[in-house]
């Protein structure tokens, strides 16, 4: 399989021609297992805005949970474990049970604390923050500075970027640079099966690593594309 492309396909079906023991990271944010509010009572604003976000995530099949048989494939290519999953708290004891109850993997949490979410918190915590697990066996983790090893990272919800690329569910570009500077090396093949806007790509062509994603949906290949080869025009100018 050719590296530092993009492909168009479901990934349970695309990873199967990815060799064994061949990537060095694996870096996901697969669909949230949402459970969806069936309509929250009020009228004001922010739960207008919460229901609208709702409404994108279901049109977009951004809420449905992924097949766990990925995880089996993804174990496969690796050459040791060495992941990032982006995933909600429902989501985070199917994990723990995979990676850490059965493969004995090391875990640790990574946080995007969101300085800015909707003032939502009737009954609940509000929702300022997203968990991304971080499993490794013999994977590598050498941050080289004080700030890349810091494991919450603070920034607003990125409102413009969501905005530029039409991703709902955009994560921060300086963030997944920074797991990707810690945990591989200059040139090695980092994995990203739910590529969505291409975040994962486009920081890996920023560190000088190499990459494979796949996106399902047709509309967030053609975004990524164009984004991934408007930072391939620009590095090209700065060289
Ligand atoms: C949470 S979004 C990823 C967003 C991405 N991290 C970004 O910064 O833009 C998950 C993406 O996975 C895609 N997806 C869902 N199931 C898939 C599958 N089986 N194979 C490939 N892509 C899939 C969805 O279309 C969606 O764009």
């Amino acid at each position: 399989m050719e590296v530092n492309k993009i492909y168009n396909e479901d990934c349970l079906a695309g990873i199967k021609k990815i060799p064994d023991n061949s990537i060095d990271l694996v870096l996901i944010d697969p669909p949230y297992d949402i459970c969806t509010s069936g309509g929250k009572k009020g009228n004001g604003k922010i739960v207008k805005d919460m229901m609208k976000l709702e409404k994108e995530l279901i049109d977009n099949n951004l809420t449905n949970s992924f097949d766990i048989k990925i995880l089996d494939e993804l174990v496969r290519v690796m050459k040791n474990i060495n992941i990032y999953i982006w995933c909600n708290a429902r989501q985070i004891p199917m994990y723990i049970k995979y990676f850490n109850l059965q493969l004995k993997c090391k875990l640790e949490v990574v946080i995007w604390n969101k300085s800015n979410p909707m003032p939502l918190y009737s009954n609940k915590y509000m929702s300022d923050k997203e968990y991304c697990l971080y499993f490794r066996k013999g994977g590598y983790c050498k941050p080289k500075n004080y700030e890349d090893a810091k494991s919450v990272y603070i920034s607003k919800i990125n409102v413009a970027d969501k905005k530029i690329y039409s991703h709902p569910t955009i994560k921060p570009l300086e963030l997944i640079r920074k797991l990707i500077r810690n945990s591989s090396k200059e040139d090695d093949i980092v994995l990203d099966c739910f590529l969505g806007s291409g975040t994962t790509a486009v920081a890996c062509i920023l560190e000088n690593r190499n990459y494979i994603g796949f996106e399902i949906n047709k509309k967030y290949y053609d975004i990524a594309l164009k984004r991934i080869s408007e930072v391939v025009k620009e590095e090209d100018i700065n060289e």
